[in-house]
């Protein structure tokens, strides 16, 4: 596998520029190519946002000089030079398959091409690339330099290298490579987040409750626990002795009422408005930068908690400042 020296971008966007800042953090140079030349003052006023947390994530690690990076407005060149590539332009089939098209054609055959995508399948990207085995889906998760997961899922052209080099990629960036068995559509985390959204627009629809107050039937409950123990692992503590066995006995038979809708509703306007003057109400006056700043803070708060109890993301951490200290030593 190649070493990663360049990490080139295809999409400067939201996910783009974590991607950006999470590799310029290890030291990695970014080459970011975007169609909007008006994109380059976003993901650098993007990057100097993200690094002071990412700065005090691993604040127990000597960090290495931080990459270079350049922006271009040519994807080709970017295809040329990168040693690893990160695809995150809009999810519309039509634009990622152009975009995979001429990336492809232009990138050495050993080097790996990812999809940020969150929902499209990597048998349906990959479809028209060149070298179609060097591709594969990385999905993040937002904000990219703070949130470790990613999902990596192969089509039925990619190859093992393919999967194992980007583990191994992700992993150097301190990343949790979550290796997806088999390909479906919104992968696995997506899939139980809109599990979950589906049943909040119901709420909303329903006029059972305020966007506030389903938020708090997440953050003081079971979003506390969420951060280190899965709903699998939850329940089975919840089943007491008995354990799973117990819960899935005792609780099993309320699926079948059920208690949750199985469609979506349709998306009505007094839906749109119910979600959107709900949440503004929740920002109370607060911009869109101040709540990714306290979102951003509480995220490092929280991992650098669970990093003295080598759990979830905190054990994460703990490999990742560890990969950190090693690279510092090989400096020496
Ligand atoms: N936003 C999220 O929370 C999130 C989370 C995980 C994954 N994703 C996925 O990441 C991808 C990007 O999402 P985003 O939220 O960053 O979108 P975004 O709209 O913020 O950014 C997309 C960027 O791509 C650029 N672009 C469009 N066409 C291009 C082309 N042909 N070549 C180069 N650049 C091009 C646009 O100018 C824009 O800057 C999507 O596939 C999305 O599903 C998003």
């Amino acid at each position: 596998m190649r070493q990663i020296r360049t990490l080139g971008l295809l999409g400067t966007g939201v996910i783009g520029s974590g991607w950006a800042a999470r590799a310029l953090h290890c030291g990695i140079d970014v080459i970011a190519a975007d169609n909007n030349p008006a994109m380059e003052d976003w993901i650098r006023g993007s990057v100097d946002n993200a690094m002071p947390s990412l700065d005090a994530l691993t604040a127990d690690a000597p960090t290495p000089p931080k990459g270079t990076l350049t922006f271009t407005t040519d994807a080709l060149a970017m295809a040329r030079s990168a040693d690893f590539i990160q695809e995150s332009v809009p999810e519309t089939l039509d634009i990622k398959h152009q975009a995979f098209a001429a990336v492809s054609a232009a990138a050495p055959a050993d080097v790996v091409i990812a999809s940020s995508t969150s929902g499209f399948m990597p048998s349906e990207l990959q479809a028209g690339m060149t070298h179609p085995e060097r591709f594969v889906v990385g999905h993040p998760f937002n904000p990219v330099y703070l949130c470790p997961l990613v999902e990596i899922v192969g089509g039925s052209a990619t190859s093992d290298e393919t999967r194992a080099a980007a583990r191994t990629f992700y992993e150097s960036i301190g990343m949790h490579a979550l290796m997806v068995r088999r390909e479906v559509p919104g992968h696995l985390s997506d899939r139980l987040q809109e599990a979950m959204w589906r049943e909040i627009l119901h709420a909303l629809n329903d006029d059972i409750a305020t966007t506030g107050e389903l938020d708090d039937a997440i953050v003081y409950g079971p979003g506390l626990r969420w951060a280190f123990m899965g709903m699998n692992q939850v329940y089975m503590i919840a089943g007491g002795e008995g354990g799973a066995r117990h819960f899935i006995k005792q609780f099993g038979p309320a699926l079948e009422w059920p208690w949750s809708h199985l469609k979506a509703p349709p998306l009505t306007d007094d839906i749109v408005d119910r979600f959107a003057d709900g949440t503004a109400a929740q920002a109370g006056g607060r911009s869109i930068r101040e709540l990714e700043r306290i979102r951003d803070e509480c995220l490092v708060a929280i991992q650098r908690v669970l990093k003295k109890h080598d759990i979830a993301s905190g054990a994460t951490l703990n490999r990742f400042e560890a990969h950190l200290k090693s690279m510092a030593e090989r400096r020496d």
